[in-house]
């Protein structure tokens, strides 16, 4: 069996008007197993501009992208049987309801009625989607509509799911409606490419991450991998401190919205915790997480000097 999705030397830029963004400049990496892998970025660093190559919507200027040894170019028609995508900032149309959505969609993959019907309803109980799911779309909230999309994708029986943040704008609980559906799919051997935000969700459901950059892609692990490729392995957040001179000598030190934030070592965590007893300061010491992965890898310009 090929392995769910290999992007080599790809290169994707958008040429508008005489004007030439490089939305991608070389992703290179492989996703050998099923599960969830999720695609971390900042804003525009080439995340949805790799899931519409991926999903052959966009072809490649160099390189290639094949998803379970399908090439996104020469095999295109073949693949996209093969795919389920939940596109970026998509919007239902307002005068159908979401299960005429899911409906309509399985109808137009080639499902029967019988089959189209009973798919439906089955996404949206499993999404938590009844209460709305009779109702046009122009009379839902924004979190119901994105829903909406999501129950699209979901309906589809498909080898592998491309979710671009599946979750925006949804609630806490919606969201995790919507975390316990892609961990059934995963368990169920479904592979699945996920782009979020949300690193907490992230973090939750990846079995390995892909950190992207400027439209590189600079690594990939599971978590404890890309922790442990870290100098520091404690996270030390002080509440109100904005003098951050003191702690350099223990690590590099951030400026957060409610103080700093200190990458050290746990050996430094008794002399930092002692200090700011003494001084009365509120102090929440952890281990690193993937916020901390990810802002040390890619948010080099929030760093106070
Ligand atoms: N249609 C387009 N025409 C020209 N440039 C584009 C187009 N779409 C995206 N870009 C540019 O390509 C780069 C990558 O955009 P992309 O949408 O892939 O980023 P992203 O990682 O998905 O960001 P976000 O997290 O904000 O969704 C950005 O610099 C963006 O401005
Ligand atoms: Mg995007």
């Amino acid at each position: 069996m090929p392995i769910p999705l290999e992007s080599n030397s790809l290169k994707k830029i958008y040429r508008n008007r005489g004007r030439t963004t490089t939305a991608i400049n070389n992703f290179t990496f492989s996703v050998k197993d099923k599960g969830v892998f999720s695609l971390l970025g900042r804003n525009g660093s080439g995340k949805t501009t790799f899931v519409k190559v991926s999903t052959t919507q966009l072809t490649p200027d160099e390189g290639y992208v094949k998803v379970f040894g399908k090439d996104v170019v020469s095999d295109e028609k073949e693949l996209r049987h093969m795919i389920s995508l939940v596109p970026q900032e998509s919007r239902p149309f307002p005068h159908m309801n979401p299960y005429e959505h899911v409906y309509l969609f399985q109808k137009m993959n080639g499902n029967s009625r019988e089959e189209s019907k009973d798919r439906a309803e089955s996404v949206i109980g499993l999404l938590g989607m009844e209460d709305f799911a009779k109702v046009e779309c122009v009379n839902l909230s924004g979190g119901q509509k994105q829903l909406t999309m999501v129950a699209m994708a979901l309906s589809l029986d498909t080898q592998i799911y491309f979710l671009d943040e599946p979750t925006i704008g949804l609630d806490i609980i919606t969201r995790k409606r919507v975390w316990n559906a892609i961990n059934k799919y995963r368990n169920a051997g479904k592979s699945i490419l996920l782009t979020t935000h949300y690193l907490d969700e992230a973090a939750i459901l990846s079995d390995e991450i892909g950190i992207v950059s400027h439209g590189n892609f600079i690594k990939q692990g599971t978590l404890d991998e890309l922790r442990s490729g870290l100098e520091y392995d404690t996270r030390v957040a002080l509440r109100g401190r904005t003098d951050i001179k003191e702690f350099e000598q223990y690590g590099r030190v951030f400026s957060d919205e409610s103080g700093m934030v200190l990458f050290t070592n746990q050996e430094n965590v008794e002399k930092i915790l002692s200090d700011s007893f003494v001084r009365k300061e509120r102090i929440e010491v952890g281990p690193i997480g993937l916020d901390d992965v990810f802002i040390s890898l890619v948010g080099e310009d929030i760093e106070v000097d």
